[in-house]
């Protein structure tokens, strides 16, 4: 109390704490700035047999006798049962989340059943990584939920078919479709794992195996010449036995995961916005959303990658007998190699322009100067485009007409 007590009042003089004169000149306006590191580590492992009970691998990480593990429908179908059987010889209670994935239900809601789960089971925060089994849907609904529950627990991706294998599991994007766009709602979250075993790939249907061969031709032909020539040789072996050969097969997903690791570890973040792994990914995009549920997404890729092997032509890069080759390859193994979006200049001017507003104003597009070497190009112009639909509709057979490159 400050002043003097008379009478029982007391009369208050107002605090003044007397201020430096510096400090007075300061002010009040303060700038604190705060800089930080997050430490990003994980495994990716190609394993055999992941679900044979005497194989420890899925639980080498967490301490806890409990897992949620969240599974697409059709794989629960065709390996439920061997996967309960695991967790039951290896003493883990598991509460599975069967969810039928699909993209028309890869959307917020799916990803809250998850959340609500992860709640359901009063999941420790660390110690019990939830297990997410399942094509690149599954993945990044289950990813993304565990990247916003209690801000972030750990997860464990076990992919189960190519696209999910060669791509949706070797980088750290997670996320769901909203707002009608595709993953405009998701976030960069590491797993802690990610178990490749191509058992799986015994049953994926031919169309999801091409799918998946949309990406794997794409890396090849912008980075690996080898990992070209490898498929080019094995196209049929790979196709015909579901990649259960023990020799080629490996050696594909090895390539493969090898590949986009080296292009995607540097950049996680995508702070760097030349990437050569967006190749096949300038065009399709908006392509694959004006065509959906036609075109899955490897499917668009493809045709996104002949037709820049078509510019890179053009502009006497690539010869012709290597734009064939990537035709006859993408044929070989189900692709499709032709598409009305890839005639509709308009179409494929405005899905550049929105690609360039996503690549921060520039085009930045990956071309390949020869099979397995890439440069990147700013300057396409309409002219271009225009002669590149009228190749790839002409070399197709979907139109008669010639253009002259
Ligand atoms: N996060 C990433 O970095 C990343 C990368 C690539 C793709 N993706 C996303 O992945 C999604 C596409 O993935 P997708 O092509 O795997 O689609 P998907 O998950 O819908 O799977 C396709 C089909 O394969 C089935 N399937 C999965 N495993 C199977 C098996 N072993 N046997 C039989 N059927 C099986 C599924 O049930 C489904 O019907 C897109 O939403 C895309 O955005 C994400």
């Amino acid at each position: 109390m400050t002043g003097d007590a008379m009478d029982g009042h007391t009369t208050a003089s107002p605090y003044t704490p007397s201020v430096p004169p510096l400090l007075r000149q300061l002010g009040t306006a303060h700038t604190w700035d705060v800089a930080a590191e997050l430490p990003v580590r994980y495994a990716i492992k190609q394993v055999e047999d992941l679900f044979d009970p005497d194989n420890p691998a899925l639980l080498e990480y967490g301490n806890t006798a409990r897992r949620l593990v969240v599974i697409d429908s059709r794989v629960a179908s065709l390996y439920g049962e061997r996967i309960a059987r695991y967790f039951r010889l290896r003493h883990i209670k598991a509460e599975v989340l069967t969810l039928e994935a699909s993209e028309s239900v890869k959307d917020f809601p799916h990803a809250f059943t998850v959340v609500e789960a992860l709640e359901a089971m009063g999941v420790n925060r660390r110690s019990e990584p939830l297990i997410a089994i399942g094509g690149g849907v599954l993945l990044d609904i289950a990813g993304f939920a565990a990247s916003i529950y209690r801000r972030g627990v750990p997860y464990v991706r076990v992919p189960t078919n190519l696209m999910a294998i060669v791509d949706a599991s070797v980088g750290v994007k997670t996320g769901v479709n909203c707002l009608t766009r595709r993953n405009r709602m998701g976030s960069y979250y590491a797993p802690i794992a990610a178990y490749l075993d191509r058992a799986f790939l015994a049953t994926v249907d031919t169309r999801h195996l091409a799918n998946g061969m949309g990406e794997i031709i794409k890396l090849a032909v912008i980075k690996d010449a080898s990992l070209f020539d490898l498929i080019d040789a094995h196209s049929g072996l790979l196709m015909a036995t579901r990649f259960q050969d023990s020799i080629v097969a490996p050696e594909v997903i090895r390539l493969s995961v090898q590949g986009m690791v080296e292009e995607l570890a540097p950049n996680l973040w995508e702070t760097e916005l030349e990437r050569v792994v967006d190749f096949g990914h300038s065009f399709s995009p908006m392509v694959e959303m004006t065509a959906l549920p036609e075109l899955l997404h490897g499917e668009a890729v493809g045709l996104d990658v002949l037709y820049s092997c078509i510019l890179a032509w053009q502009r006497g890069w690539l010869e012709w007998c290597d734009v064939e080759r990537v035709q006859q390859l993408m044929r070989r193994v189900g692709l499709p190699t032709h598409h009305p979006g890839f005639a509709d200049v308009d179409l494929l001017e405005r899905a550049l322009t929105d690609t360039t507003r996503h690549r921060d104003g520039l085009q930045r597009l990956p071309l390949p100067v020869a099979i397995g070497r890439a440069r990147f190009v700013n300057d396409l112009t309409r002219d271009e485009m225009t002669r590149a639909a009228g190749r790839m509709a002409e070399m197709t057979g979907a139109a008669t007409m010639a253009v002259a490159a």
